[in-house]
């Protein structure tokens, strides 16, 4: 079953490289509400529990080092088909691959710095917006 929302981070490079404003500008544009949104830090390991399905790739080290680098703005977004048409929005994990007018054809640096989450499945999307945002923060 599809629902209609998704979650997303914005990452620290760009919001370290003040791309947030203009990210959110065109989240909005693409026609997702925003439901919950906040600026915070992730400890390396609270980054480590949010990306335990990666722990043990190569790059899993680096990415929680990564992620704990500087302020992220987490999101909950809602949209009909959310997870999929937010996949599509942001492009490829590699930038290189990603499409012209995505974010991360936009503002990635590369595969691990690419400006942008977004949930690959309706359940993840539920555990990972939890994992930031209490229930009275998601409605
Ligand atoms: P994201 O879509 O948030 O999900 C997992 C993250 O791991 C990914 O974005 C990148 O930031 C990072 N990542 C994925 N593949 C690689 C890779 N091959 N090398 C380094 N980082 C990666």
């Amino acid at each position: 079953m599809t629902t209609n929302r998704t979650f997303t981070m914005i990452k620290p490079d760009a919001v370290a490289d003040g791309h947030s404003g203009s990210i959110i500008k065109m989240i909005e544009a693409a026609g997702f509400k925003i439901i919950a949104m906040k600026k915070t830090l992730l400890t390396a390991e609270r980054a480590g529990q949010f990306y335990q399905v990666h722990a043990e790739r190569p790059f899993y080290g680096d990415l929680c080092g990564y992620m704990s680098s500087g302020p992220i703005i987490p999101m909950i977004l809602e949209k009909e088909n959310a997870v999929a048409d937010f996949r599509t929005f942001i492009g490829a994990t590699n930038p290189e691959q990603a499409a012209e007018g995505t974010v991360r054809k936009l503002y990635a640096k590369s595969i691990q710095a690419n400006a942008i989450h977004g949930s690959d499945s309706d359940e993840n999307a539920a555990i990972e917006g939890s994992f930031f945002f209490s229930e009275t923060e998601r409605f």
